[in-house]
């Protein structure tokens, strides 16, 4: 059994998809903690109430980048993770912290990367004229929403749309590659090659989503 732990700023649904997708479809994981660095977090309360441990490490008790860090990686290696993701965790991360977790940890992104890395995606890419928009699910590397890419979904952009209209279109694909991805790398069918994630047994690692 293999131990994943989520981290979390917020609302917490790409979270709330993984936990569901693991009982549902019984991966040989457990969710072994969902841990914030915001003790407002809502997503808190839907891990707690599904008996999941929960933890928050307030990153404003903190005088430096290392040293919240330093105990968020102490809490986390608490749990024995075999696998940790990143859900809408909305911090900067050390080199330090990612190295420690290297080759196990992964984030997904509102965007397809390598466009719109850093915040509001979907408002640069309707100003942009983008046609397709998306989300990718990558391990991460010390740069910000950068590393190998284990999957990406696109959506079309609409003319209209609003940055909320495209963030739930976007935000619905999520939910279907977030998990898919995490249980690949639960499950041991992800190598990385020279920077290029491959799935053993050839699954799509693309997907279309309208
Ligand atoms: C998601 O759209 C996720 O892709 C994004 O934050 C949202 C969190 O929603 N993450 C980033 O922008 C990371 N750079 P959620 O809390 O409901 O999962």
């Amino acid at each position: 059994m293999k131990n994943i732990v989520i981290l979390i700023s917020g609302r917490g649904s790409n979270m709330e998809a993984i936990v569901n997708a693991c009982q549902r479809e019984g991966w040989p994981a457990r969710i072994a903690a969902v841990i914030s660095n915001k003790a407002s977090a809502s997503g808190l309360q839907f891990a707690a109430s599904h008996g999941i441990a929960t933890a928050v490490v307030d990153h404003k008790a903190f005088d430096s980048r290392e040293a919240f860090d330093a105990e968020l990686a102490r809490v986390i290696d608490g749990y024995a993770p075999d696998v940790v993701v990143l859900a809408g965790f909305m911090r900067i991360l050390t080199e330090g912290f990612v190295r420690h977790f290297e080759g196990k940890m992964l984030n997904i992104h509102p965007s397809l990367l390598p466009s719109f890395p850093g915040l509001h995606t979907h408002q640069r890419a309707i100003e942009a004229g983008c046609k397709l928009a998306g989300a990718t699910v990558h391990f991460v590397t010390p740069e910000l929403d950068h590393g190998p890419i284990v999957t990406q979904a696109a959506v079309p952009v609409l003319s209209g749309d609003t940055e909320a209209d495209l963030a739930a279109r976007v935000l619905k694909q999520e939910h279907v590659i977030y998990p898919q991805a995490v249980r690949w790398l639960v499950e041991g069918h992800l190598s990385i090659e020279q920077g290029i994630v491959r799935h053993a047994q050839g699954a799509s690692q693309v997907r279309w989503g309208d």
